[in-house]
């Protein structure tokens, strides 16, 4: 194994990470042995002055540790060993007889950016690819190799903070701004310059992370008082964003502040400890088995067996300009395709080509795109009223009304316009892709691809493959899925799909509690409180109730009084409430949509007239939950979906369900399958029919308590 390779010239030597195998580079065990024993024949060799490091990968640093060899630790002492080794390593490297320049293209992540803060002095590529980030808060655990130590020191709490508590991205032009890097220049000279200031820097002619940080960051950092306010400032914020779920945050915050006031040595030793102890947590756990499912999602193609290649989408369409049509165009077109953006009438086609203009314009506003860019994307996007240019589009979406009927009718439109190869995928959220597609005179070549709104933020795509489908059709809806960053799952046609589907029941069950009187707030804090990110009756609101009316109807058509809605919500969707677009719903809003307190009107639609206090927050949150595991096995067992590890995807990103739970299937895991079906039992016999548990449940708690994941 040989991932590194140095050359020697005027005594300057350049090590060049650049891991056989991989598209990135990666820390694991070997990797680091190789490196530290390089590190040692070069603090050894007379002939070397100075150190440059970096990569041989086309776009990338340094990614960060290998993931995988976290699975394989064995406890604490085992992952506080890890870092201790990381530690070293990086304070070998640090005290280095050679200064060691770090001269950074593309990602520089997690491990990656660690290395980099122990360098001397750090070159950014001033190219779009190249971030700085910490991530390991994602997936639970705290930079373990000295990051929580160095980075406050180099940039100061007020930029450390966020980076290690949030993950946030920092891009080269704003890590030159803050002193993360000591210079910025253009890729095709960055290991030039470097070499030149590693001859520098050996010859004490310059010297780097001299950047000041101003005043502010003398008063605050500098002083116990100053950094007393900041601490509490960051542990206030953390509590509300994550209600405590969340060790991380907390742990990182306590490392950071022992550093501060104890030292760096303490600092250190805190930091492996806490690195040991969050990565035994649950959430980490949850959060690295979220991380692994969708690694593995990237590289699926949507058909089991041997996949044919997806076809290249080089032509869109978008036929309906609305608000979901805007939305999948406005994430289209910024890949670079063509678009053909249909609607009825031109006034609908402007509307919506200036939704597509809206979110380009959010882009534009944080930097993400300059506005040359936009009016380059916008120029993609062709707005017509007729099918014009359809003769070579390679995939179409349709986004029109929610009507058989108004589908139909679009299909037969469209198909003598299109291209043989052309793929029709439905962006419907309800109605099954084989009754639209009967009207299709190809309809094998007819799938879904059902986004969530709103679409440029949300990041799961369902694609929907019914059972007659063309393997290729379904691979191409996949791979354009990804392309446009979606994280993507397959599912079976059904109504509901897989989202909707375990949506339902639990927005029911929330619309119950209603019907006996809990108060809105109550509802939705005790799902807010369980890790939602809003609760049901907020997401009502958001999603619009003739919406949610709607596709309650059919729900309850296609299975039953399972999936009844309750009084309460049927009421208060006929008084003609439409949540936050119309500015009346279960909550009040102002003029400019901005949500206030509960509508205490709504109290009027429900059976008692009245509200009553005593449910208690655990039976809010224990119905409504459990009926949606209840239904995500149903849909486990019906092959909706094709595994659990499909079903928490979709329900963490399509719904957001908690993370830190990983999702429906390995939250039963948790409750224990016997428990669950002993719960829901309990359940059903309070409120007949609602609760019956799924048989695949059943069957599971019999065979002694099955799991769905192994341990
Ligand atoms: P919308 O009402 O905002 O947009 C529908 C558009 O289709 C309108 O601009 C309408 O003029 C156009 N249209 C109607 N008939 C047409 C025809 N014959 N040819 C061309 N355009 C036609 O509705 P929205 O919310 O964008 O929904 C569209 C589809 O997306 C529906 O199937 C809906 O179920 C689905 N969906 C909606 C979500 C949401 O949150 N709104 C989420 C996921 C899917």
């Amino acid at each position: 194994m040989s991932a590194f390779s140095l050359e020697v010239s005027d005594r300057v030597g350049v090590i060049t990470f650049d891991l056989l195998g991989g598209s990135v580079n990666k820390f694991n065990r070997a990797v680091k042995d190789e490196f530290s024993a390089l590190a040692e024949r070069v603090e050894n060799d007379d002939s070397i002055g100075a150190l440059v490091l970096i990569s041989g990968k086309a776009d990338g640093f340094i990614a960060g540790a290998d993931i995988e060899e976290f699975l394989t630790l064995k406890g604490t002492a085992d992952a506080e060993r890890l870092s201790r080794e990381g530690q070293l390593m990086l304070d070998r490297l640090e005290r280095m007889r050679t200064p060691v320049i770090a001269a950074v293209h593309g990602a520089c992540l997690g491990g990656g950016l660690e290395v980099a803060l122990a360098c001397r002095y750090r070159i950014a590529s001033d190219s779009p690819r190249t971030v700085f980030a910490l991530p390991e808060v994602m997936l639970g655990l705290l930079p373990g190799a000295g990051g929580t130590q160095r980075l406050p020191r180099l940039v100061g709490l007020a930029e450390a903070l966020p980076m290690m508590l949030e993950g946030r991205n920092v891009r080269a032009k704003k890590a030159l701004q803050i002193g993360l890097v000591d210079e910025m220049v253009h890729p095709s000279i960055l290991r030039e310059v470097a070499v030149k200031r590693a001859r520098e820097i050996a010859a004490g002619k310059r010297e780097g992370g001299k950047h000041g940080g101003g005043l502010q960051r003398m008063l605050l950092d500098g002083n116990p008082a100053g950094r007393s306010l900041v601490f509490g400032k960051a542990h206030r914020a953390v509590m509300a964003k994550t209600r405590g779920h969340y060790p991380a945050p907390l742990a990182i915050l306590d490392v950071v502040r022992t550093g501060f006031d104890r030292g760096k040595e303490h600092g250190l030793r805190e930091e492996a400890r806490m690195f040991g102890e969050l990565s035994a947590t649950d959430v980490s756990k949850q959060l690295i088995f979220l991380f692994f499912a969708t690694t593995a999602l990237k590289k699926e193609s949507g058909v089991a067996g041997e996949a044919p290649p997806s076809l290249p989408v080089k032509k869109l369409a978008v036929l309906g300009t609305g608000f979901m049509g805007a939305g999948i165009a406005s994430i289209a077109a910024p890949l670079g395709t063509v678009i053909r953006f249909k609607d009825t009438d031109h006034d609908r086609v402007r509307k919506g080509l200036k939704g597509v203009r809206d979110v380009l314009g959010e882009k534009v506003k944080r930097r993400r795109m300059t506005p040359a860019e936009l009016e380059n994307t916008m120029a993609l996007v062709g707005g017509t009223v007729d099918y014009s240019g359809f003769h070579t589009v390679d995939l179409v979406i349709e986004a029109v009304f929610e009507e058989l009927g108004v589908k139909h009718e679009v299909i037969r439109e469209m198909e003598p316009h299109l291209p043989a190869h052309a793929v029709i995928a439905s962006n419907t959220s309800t109605i099954p892709i084989a009754d639209i597609a009967s009207a299709s005179r190809r309809p094998e070549r007819v799938v879904g691809m059902h986004f969530f709104s709103p679409v440029h933020k949300m990041p799961l795509l369902e694609v929907i493959a019914p059972p007659g489908a063309d393997r290729e059709a379904v691979t191409t809806a996949v791979a354009y899925g990804k392309a446009l960053g979606k994280t993507v799952i397959v599912v079976d046609d059904a109504p509901g799909f897989y989202v909707n589907r375990i949506l339902a029941p639990y927005i029911n069950e929330a619309g119950r509690l209603l019907d006996e009187g809990a108060p809105i707030d109550a509802i939705d804090s005790a799902l807010v409180d369980f890790g939602f990110p809003v609760g049901p009756i907020t997401l009502l609101d958001e999603v619009g109730l003739d919406i949610a009316g709607k596709s309650g109807r059919i729900m309850l058509e296609a299975f039953g009084d399972r999936l009844a809605p309750s009084q309460t919500l049927l009421a208060v969707q006929s008084a003609g409430r439409l949540g936050r677009k119309g500015k009346k719903g279960f909550y009040t809003y102002d003029e400019q949509g901005k949500k206030g307190d509960v509508d205490a009107t709504v109290y009027a639609h429900t059976p008692s007239g009245s509200t009553r206090s005593e449910i208690s927050r655990s039976e809010i949150q224990e119905r409504t939950v459990y009926a949606m595991l209840n239904e995500a096995a149903r849909c486990l067992e019906d092959g909706i979906i094709r595994s659990p590890r499909d079903g928490d995807v979709g329900a963490v990103f399509g719904i957001g369900f908690p993370p830190f739970r990983g999702g429906p299937f390995r939250y039963a895991d948790a409750i224990g399958v016997v428990e669950l079906v002993r719960k829901l039992e309990e359940l059903d016999a309070r409120f007949s029919g609602r609760f019956t548990p799924a048989d695949l449940l059943v069957q599971m708690a019999r065979r002694g308590g099955e799991r769905f994941y192994e341990r």
